[in-house]
């Protein structure tokens, strides 16, 4: 669809960039702050790129007023930023740390102090390891009063402070890695457990937002979903089948939850058949539908191109591209749904993500026609190989291309009548990719740090910071 012209972006429009506590801040044992899932499972040999963790990361535990002046400096006007729940309640759900609620009082006090919204991830995948330790972590229901009672502890502390919240951050994803591919903490393959787990996340995902509703009525909370929209391979029915397949199981199975309450019907009988539905109790569905998020926050990365895939399917294990060698993309799927294929039309990031722009206003099209509600791209950016030259210059018009093409689409998107609320890119500062180390880079600030040694820390200015300046001094006027 051609616009004869586009809408100009509101003038509220939150211009943000995102991060994520076990990803930036270090400090892993500091003020009280008991051990993670992430602290532990990276202690694990071979979990992750060249064994790195985030005990030091890019320490903004002890750095953040010099990023928030970073911030300041370049006119960002939201900052997304997770809460790690084990500086909160260390054993998870005993005794306050007020120590770790202070340093994230510092952290809001700073940016308000700069006029930047704080946006608050409740849940950034870094759980008190006591609780995977007391009771499972998500394979208990004991979880949904746990998390609530932090979240509530949070909203209390800064309902005058905070307006937007983030629930839980990639539900599909950490639940997925976590429990059906062991690449992410507690290292489970087992799809029956995952979906009950899953089930379980959702529950307090919703209550955690029904309780929202009753401390602080004027906020605005969401979920933030990892979505990736399902294409077909081809024009061929099966593929489009396939297509539609992926998207219910892929994305709807996550949505339709967290919008409407229920689970999608096509996907809940496949499942049931296999005896791999979770188990619904009495009141989860009154639950679940008392929960609904203000919001739907969006992390955009890539779409998924699908192909028919018959009973008889065989997939390996699909192996990752964690070192940046491009080509390592395989074939994956379930048989009898749909499989994975690479969609030749799009370029790769070196580590194999296809780059897919039109991508993003077509995902933020669907939530709009399928759930009518407000959105917030909560993530999106590009993980490149950075180059620190001498004078301190990193020059990553690469960056710049890809957020630009991906702005562009925000505002046809708008214009075709999406209620979009603000656009936080992954990520502020150069951060930890959990799973491939230092190397793989998304911020606007280059972090002179690398796997083996932490150098200095020194923050140095990208050439796109300066860019992404101006968009957002001409409220994306200047792109
Ligand atoms: C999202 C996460 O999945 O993608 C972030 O919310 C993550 O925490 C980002 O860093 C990019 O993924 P990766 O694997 O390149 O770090």
């Amino acid at each position: 669809m051609d616009h004869k012209h586009n809408d100009a972006f509101p003038n509220n429009f939150l211009w943000g960039s995102a991060s994520a506590a076990y990803q930036i801040e270090g400090g892993w044992n500091e003020e009280g702050k008991g051990p993670s899932v992430w602290d532990h499972f990276t202690r694990i040999p071979g979990n992750t790129f060249k064994g790195t963790n985030g005990d030091v990361a890019v320490d903004h535990y002890h750095h953040y007023k010099e990023d928030v002046a970073l911030m300041a400096e370049m006119g960002l006007k939201a900052y997304r930023f997770s809460i790690a729940w084990s500086r909160i309640f260390p054993d998870g759900n005993g005794a306050l740390n007020e120590q770790g609620i202070q340093f994230y009082e510092r952290l809001i006090d700073e940016l308000l102090g700069h006029e930047i919204e704080p946006i608050v991830t409740l849940y950034h995948w870094d759980l008190p390891q006591a609780l995977q330790d007391q009771y499972g972590g998500w394979e208990s229901r004991q979880i949904i009063e746990d998390f609530n009672r932090y979240c509530v502890t949070l909203f209390e502390r800064f309902k005058d402070k905070v307006k937007y919240w983030v629930t839980l951050n990639e539900q599909n994803v950490f639940i997925r890695l976590g429990y059906e591919e062991a690449k992410h903490p507690p290292g489970v393959t087992d799809r029956k457990r995952m979906y009950e787990a899953n089930h379980i996340a959702n529950l307090a995902n919703a209550k955690a937002i029904a309780s929202f509703r009753e401390i602080v009525p004027d906020g605005k909370i969401g979920p933030s979903f990892a979505y990736g929209p399902a294409y077909p391979y081809s024009n061929d029915p099966g593929d489009v089948l396939a297509a539609e397949n992926a998207e219910e199981y892929l994305n709807g199975w996550w949505l339709d939850v967290y919008c409407d309450g229920e689970y999608p019907k096509t996907i809940w009988k496949y499942l049931e058949q296999r005896g791999l539905s979770p188990t619904l109790e009495e009141g989860d569905t009154a639950l679940l539908k008392s929960g609904k998020p203000d919001f739907l926050g969006v992390n955009y990365y890539q779409t998924g191109t699908f192909a028919e895939s018959p009973l008889n399917d065989v997939f390996q294990s699909s192996k990752e591209n964690h070192d940046g060698k491009k080509g390592q993309f395989k074939e994956s799927g379930i048989a009898g749904l749909f499989k994975r294929k690479r969609n030749n039309t799009l370029e790769t990031t070196d580590w194999d993500w296809e780059i897919d722009p039109i991508g993003l206003r077509i995902g933020l099209r669907r939530i709009t026609s399928r759930y009518r509600l407000p959105v917030m791209v909560t993530e999106n950016g590009l993980g490149a190989f950075d180059k620190l030259e001498k004078n301190n210059v990193v020059q990553d018009d690469y960056r710049i291309d890809y957020i630009r093409q991906h702005i562009e689409q925000l505002q046809a998107a708008i214009t075709d009548g999406v209620d979009l609320i603000g656009y936080c890119t992954w990520s502020f500062t150069d951060l930890l990719s959990w799973l491939n180390g230092y190397q793989k880079r998304y911020g606007f600030i280059y972090v002179d740090r690398d796997e083996t040694d932490e150098k200095d820390l020194r923050r140095v200015k990208k050439k796109s910071f300066d860019w992404y300046r101006t968009v957002i001094a001409t409220n994306g006027g200047n792109l």
